[in-house]
Formats: C-alpha cells, sequence, structure tokens
C-alpha cells in the first residue's frame, strides 16, 4: 500500500524539497504551512499525490483536528520554523526567546504529541534541528538553544515511543527562504563566505537535507539519531 507522509512545514524550503522527493519515490504527502498561497503554490507544483491543509504549529488545537481529520500516516516530519535572523546576545529580548521557543521546539513536540493517535506504531518521526545548536557562533545563542532542545528530545522519544523509529536532521547552511530576511546582495556575500569556510565548498541545497530525510524515513534500522547534513562545516578546518 502506498505510504502517506505528513510534512509540517511543507510549503517551502526543506519542506517542500522532502515533500518532492517523497512524492518522486511513490509516496503520498500531506503538507502544511500557515500562508494559503505559499501552500496552494507548493500543491500545484507537487502535483496529484500531495493535499495540504493550512495549519499553525504553535497551536495545539489547530493540530489535534489537524491529525484526527487525515487519519492514518506512516511517517511525519517536522520542519516548521520560529523567526529566522541572527541576533546579538546584548540584544536579544526575553520575547526573542520565546518566539524561537515557540516557533520551534515548542511545535515540533506538540505536533509529535498530536500525530500519535494516528500515527503508524512502526512508523517514523523525523524532526529539522540546525547546526547552530551546537556551532559555538556569536549572535545564535537563542537558535543554539531552540535547536539543541530539538536535538535532546530525539533519543528520549526514540526509547519511550518505540517501535516508532524517532531521529532528526541537522543540516548547516541550505539556500531556501529562510534566508531573505538578509534581502539578495547580503544573501549572496554571506553564502559566499560560508561556502568557502565548508569542507564541501558550497552551502546546502534543500534536495541535500530532503535525501538525508527520506533516508531516515526509510532505513528501519536507524532510530534516535541526529544526522548532520552541514558540508562538514562544523569540522572547523576549511577557513
Ligand atoms: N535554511 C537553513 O540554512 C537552515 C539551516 C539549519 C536548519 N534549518 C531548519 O530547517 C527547517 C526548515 O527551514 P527552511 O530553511 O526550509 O525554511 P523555510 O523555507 O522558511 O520553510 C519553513 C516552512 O515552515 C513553515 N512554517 C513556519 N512556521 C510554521 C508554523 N508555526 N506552523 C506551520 N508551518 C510553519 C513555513 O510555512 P508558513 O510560513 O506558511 O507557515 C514553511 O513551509 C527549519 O526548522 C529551520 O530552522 C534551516
Amino acid at each position: 500500500m502506498t505510504e502517506r507522509v505528513v510534512i509540517v512545514g511543507g510549503t517551502s524550503g526543506i519542506g517542500l524539497a522532502t515533500a518532492q522527493h517523497l512524492v518522486d519515490s511513490g509516496r503520498e504527502v500531506v503538507v502544511t504551512g500557515r500562508d494559503t498561497a505559499k501552500l496552494a503554490t507548493a500543491l500545484e507544483r507537487l502535483g496529484k499525490n500531495a493535499t495540504g491543509e493550512a495549519v499553525d504549529a504553535r497551536d495545539p488545537k489547530a493540530l489535534e483536528e489537524f491529525f484526527t481529520g487525515i487519519g492514518q500516516v506512516d511517517h511525519v516530519v517536522v520542519t516548521a520554523t520560529g523567526p529566522s535572523g541572527a541576533t546579538p546576545f546584548a540584544e536579544l529580548t526575553t520575547a526573542h526567546l520565546r518566539a524561537g521557543l515557540e516557533g520551534k521546539l515548542v511545535a515540533h513536540a506538540a505536533v509529535a504529541h498530536a500525530a500519535l493517535p494516528v500515527l503508524r506504531e512502526d512508523g517514523s518521526l523525523t524532526l529539522v534541528s540546525a547546526a547552530s545548536a551546537g556551532a559555538a557562533m556569536p549572535a545564535t545563542a537563542h537558535l543554539a538553544a531552540v535547536n539543541a532542545g530539538v536535538e535532546a528530545m530525539v533519543p528520549v522519544l526514540a526509547v519511550e515511543l518505540k517501535p516508532l523509529r524517532v531521529n532528526a536532521v541537522s543540516p548547516g547552511v541550505v539556500d531556501t527562504p529562510w534566508w531573505d530576511f538578509l534581502g539578495p546582495e547580503a544573501r549572496e556575500q554571506a553564502f559566499a563566505a560560508l561556502a568557502s569556510a565548508t569542507p564541501a565548498g558550497r552551502v546546502g541545497r534543500p534536495e541535500d537535507i530532503a535525501s538525508a530525510i527520506s533516508f531516515l524515513i526509510d532505513n528501519t534500522f536507524t532510530t534516535g539519531v541526529v544526522l548532520r547534513v552541514d558540508g562538514g562545516a562544523r569540522l572547523g578546518s576549511a577557513a
């Protein structure tokens, strides 16, 4: 039977590339995001094996209604994100921190919770964290804290929810609309600098992360893992 995968945050960037990868490999996907225009564009691109709904992952009641409404699913992927952008610690407010926590750590946990009643017992849950969790990069304390929180949940859930497999992908810098806050020129400059400081010699493409997520869905002997897909940026020896 055709497997069904829900991608929360599947209307853009890494989530949309993952939806495309999974449709191309014969799955049915259900994508969500908040913005209905982005959702419509994504569904048009993905074709007949994709459906979707506008759901805010920060709203537990909306998540519960969504998962109850769609019925049984085999796999869930969570790529929803909090507000983007770096902020020096001296300028960081509790509002920044709360928005990051609500938009990502709390949202990922809420999705996992709401999905449980309809998620196949031996299916999979894949979260998306970020290399900032362990990069000691100035101006990313809030991102590091939130993404380290997401990563910390993975082994706990892998044991607690077994035989469900629970994993995460931790991407390095990936060329997606997440970076739009910079504007085109600054974005190009930042990507060039980041590429030259990365052993792989480039920034990531959404498809790089999509294929890693697909591996974690497919490989039934992998659970409790945070898979780093960052072009080697964490090794710090290329600059
Ligand atoms: N791009 C990078 O360099 C990079 C690096 C490391 C980690 N990541 C992580 O990868 C994940 C995907 O990021 P991306 O780069 O693909 O960003 P993106 O292109 O901005 O996509 C984010 C997706 O999440 C959805 N979303 C955001 N908030 C949501 C909410 N509250 N409820 C439901 N959907 C929500 C967005 O749709 P709506 O806006 O319509 O809701 C969109 O579909 C994020 O968790 C990000 O932190 C990205």
